[in-house]
């Protein structure tokens, strides 16, 4: 399975996608890959996801492609045959756990408790989804969870934008961060390319 090293290749920042049309998959992933973000996340929240996912692996071949927002064990399979390389929960179940070893994908799983986080640990998994970050005690908490647990590396997201991102990543236990604010909906469905390859660039440069 591919370690979290090589699906980040370097990059600390994954923009997460929500995708409505299925046209924009495949310029949404070129603008970005083009901009030095290669690792993204689309999420499953939109009809077209799926179908996203496999477009864009299509579009930028290069480009490490996940799916987020997993929340049920039939999806696993769903977007693996769409070609994610992997998943991405809010939280994480025991089902959803053995339904990504089952896929054989890497499982970026939600954590927001001490407890949650320990016992993901027990079991392996050392990069967390850290999220919603802003609202259970961001960077705050983050540097807290580092003195206690220095083992486990966070990937925050939930409430990051391109004036804190920094603060973030200046953790000694954030690995990378994820969030909307690079291709938000209303850029996504209007094509404003160049401002997300601006943002894009900007992220990639982090
Ligand atoms: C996620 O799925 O990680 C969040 O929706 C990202 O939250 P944001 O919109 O605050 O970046």
């Amino acid at each position: 399975m591919t370690d979290w090293n090589t699906l980040l290749d370097g990059v600390r920042v994954i923009p997460v996608l929500i995708v409505d049309r299925l046209e924009d998959a495949a310029p949404l992933a070129e603008t970005l890959f083009g901009a030095g973000l290669g690792t993204l996340e689309v999420t499953l929240r939109t009809p077209c996801a799926t179908d996203a996912i496999a477009a864009m692996t299509r579009a930028a071949p290069e480009a490490r492609i996940g799916a987020g927002t997993i929340l049920h064990t039939a999806q696993w399979d769903a977007v693996k045959k769409a070609g994610a390389c992997f998943g991405v929960s809010p939280g994480h179940t025991e089902t959803l756990l053995n339904a990504a070893e089952a896929a054989e994908l890497p499982y970026l799983a939600g954590a927001q408790t001490v407890s949650e986080i320990m016992a993901l640990g027990e079991r392996g998994l050392k990069l967390l989804k850290f999220f919603p970050a802003a609202r259970i005690g961001g960077p705050g908490m983050l540097k807290t969870l580092a003195s206690v647990l220095p083992d486990i590396a966070f990937c925050p997201t939930g409430g990051i934008t391109a004036e804190n991102v920094a603060d973030y990543l200046a953790l000694p236990n954030v690995a990378c961060v994820g969030g909307t604010w690079i291709a938000p909906p209303e850029l996504v469905n209007t094509q404003n390319w160049p401002e997300i390859a601006k943002r894009a660039r900007h992220a990639a440069g982090l």
